[in-house]
């Protein structure tokens, strides 16, 4: 990233012409020294004035800035110089500066939008790219505005730089080889042919009351062995977030094309709505379109994350010593997540069920914490589940300075960042391949990415990060089955525990239930072997 641009700055009164020598003293310090602070090893990161002079009351300079002091740091620290050694020598003011010509130049093709303030015009050429900025003042070089597009600018370049990767993905830990008892197929298609779980529309099932036992078991496993002993307490979050909260988690900038959107109706009134009401009962049908024109638009967004309303809660909250670390999970609902073309399954639906474990603290016992979950999570995925997985430490690219992540390989897994939690599906393919792996969980450390915009702090100033991990109940249950099978005789011991609290509900078994004939016998198969089991 590169700038340049001419500043011409307005003085209080016409400049002598013997003034000449003390600008060139000036810039000769400036470029020497003043401008280059902050520029690390690399002189060409800071910034310098290549040509420069005056006319009248008006004094110009051209600045050439790399990204470590850029055009606007280096055009506000050149007015404090100006104003210091004018005012002193000369007793000519500085009163204000405007910046022409302004350009941002780099190399890497990126789009930025016409309709942002200040953009004048982006050209993209040989895979380069120079975004020309207009009818810059001096105020407007310290706006929010102003920053904001300098770092807009930034992330879209170190994105273009990732290559288009949505993150970087190192091994950190695996279980090894177990010996697994897979069932003869995908584990989806026995449960929907049975129909033990069903398909009401695209992504979202029903899951009938044994499918339902099994993934009870499982999310009691995980309460009961990881969250529990750790002293994490259960909280109840809402499942809807106004568009604002969005704003300050990032999701809206960052994963708008999987989000889902809700809308409240234009009036409480229902005569307001008695041609719509009319419609409905002649033609017994309600056409999207229709019934838009009686909502506002989207206000809201439906859970993503999961996480969300923890630090919305905390927003604008002092926290001490005694308050932290504050240890919660959530348990109560669904996420949801536009998946396009990419369902499968319930390992990959619209509607989801997670249970979201949040804390925050100071950062030593914000990693304290993820340490003694990741060691908990062990223990569940061994001892427990028996089952055969991976860790991996997955670096999102905002996560990244821009460029460097291709280098920076030695790891530290206490800097903000995310591990996943993979399981094999036998299924799938060899364990060599990555597509025979599921992601069934993670837990992330997020430094004061939430704690920051939300304004949560602590009050005697110090920093204060928020981790959270999300367990996701259909995937864990997939996976469980995947490497175990239906036979709850090839099951875990530790695990058996939990299942059998319960008793194994009836199926659905009618006339037209399940559809198929072989749906049919693979009910009666799976009855039969959990008539063995429970
Ligand atoms: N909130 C985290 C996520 O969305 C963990 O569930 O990935
Ligand atoms: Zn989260």
């Amino acid at each position: 990233m590169k700038f340049s641009g001419k500043a011409v700055f307005e003085l209080s009164k016409e400049l002598p012409p013997e003034a000449r020598g003390l600008i060139e003293s000036v810039v000769e310090y400036l470029n020497r020294d003043y401008l280059k602070r902050g520029c690390g090893k690399d002189p060409s990161q800071g910034a310098e004035v290549v040509e420069w002079g005056f006319s009248g009351r008006e004094l110009w300079m051209v600045f050439r800035c790399g990204k470590r002091v850029r055009i606007d740091d280096a055009v506000l620290r050149t007015r404090k110089v100006l104003s210091e050694k004018l005012g002193r020598e000369l007793r000519v003011g500085v009163r204000g500066v405007r910046l022409v010509d302004c350009s941002i130049e780099l190399d890497t093709e990126i789009r930025v939008s016409l309709r942002l303030p200040f953009v004048k015009s982006v050209e993209r050429v040989d895979g380069k790219t120079v975004i020309r900025l207009g009818g810059l003042e001096l105020g407007d070089l310290k706006k929010p505005v102003f920053v904001r597009l300098l770092r807009l600018i930034e992330e879209k370049e170190a994105r273009a730089k990732w290559g288009g990767k949505a993150e970087h993905w190192q091994l950190l830990k695996e279980s090894g080889r177990k010996k697994l008892t897979p069932p003869p197929e995908d584990p989806n298609r026995i449960l929907e042919e049975a129909g033990w779980i069903r398909r009401l529309s695209i992504g979202q099932y029903l899951y009938t009351p044994p499918f339902t036992r099994i993934l009870n078991a499982l999310r009691r496993a995980f309460i009961e062995e990881v969250v529990k002993p750790l002293g994490f307490v259960e909280a109840v979050f809402p499942k809807m977030y106004p568009l604002r909260v969005g704003l300050k988690t990032g999701h809206l900038k960052g994963v708008i094309n999987s989000m889902l959107f809700a809308s409240l109706p234009k009036s409480y009134n229902i005569e307001e709505f008695e041609e719509l009401i009319d419609y409905m009962y002649v033609m017994d049908d309600l056409p999207p379109e229709e019934l838009q024109k009686y909502l506002r638009p989207p206000s809201y967004f439906l859970c993503f994350a999961q996480c969300e309303p923890f630090y919305w809660f905390f927003e604008n909250e002092v926290l001490d010593d005694d308050s932290l670390p504050i240890k919660w999970y959530d348990a109560s609902g669904p996420s949801f997540r536009w998946e396009a073309g990419g369902l499968h399954g319930v390992e990959r639906v619209i509607e989801f069920h997670r249970i979201e474990v949040v804390w925050l603290g100071k950062p030593q016992q914000v990693i304290e914490i993820r340490n003694q979950l990741l060691q908990r999570y062990e223990h569940l995925m061994d001892r427990v589940l028996d089952m055969e997985w991976r860790w991996a430490w997955v670096t999102p690219w905002f996560y990244e300075q821009s460029g460097v992540a291709e280098e920076k390989l030695e790891l530290d897994i206490d800097r903000p960042g995310t591990i996943d939690f993979e399981a094999y599906l036998p299924h799938r393919g060899p364990r060599e391949d990555r597509k025979s792996w599921l992601e069934i969980g993670n837990i992330s450390i997020h430094g004061t990415k939430f704690t920051e915009p939300f304004r949560i702090r602590h009050n005697k100033g110090e920093t204060l990060w928020t981790g959270c991990s999300g367990f996701g109940s259909e995937r864990w249950a997939i996976a469980f089955i995947a490497q175990h099978g239906f036979d709850p005789k090839n099951w875990p011991e530790q695990f058996l525990k939990y299942f059998e609290e319960e008793p194994m509900p009836k199926s659905v078994r009618g006339v037209t239930y399940p559809k198929t004939q072989r749906g049919k016998e693979l009910l009666q198969w799976l009855e039969k072997l959990f008539a063995r089991g429970s």
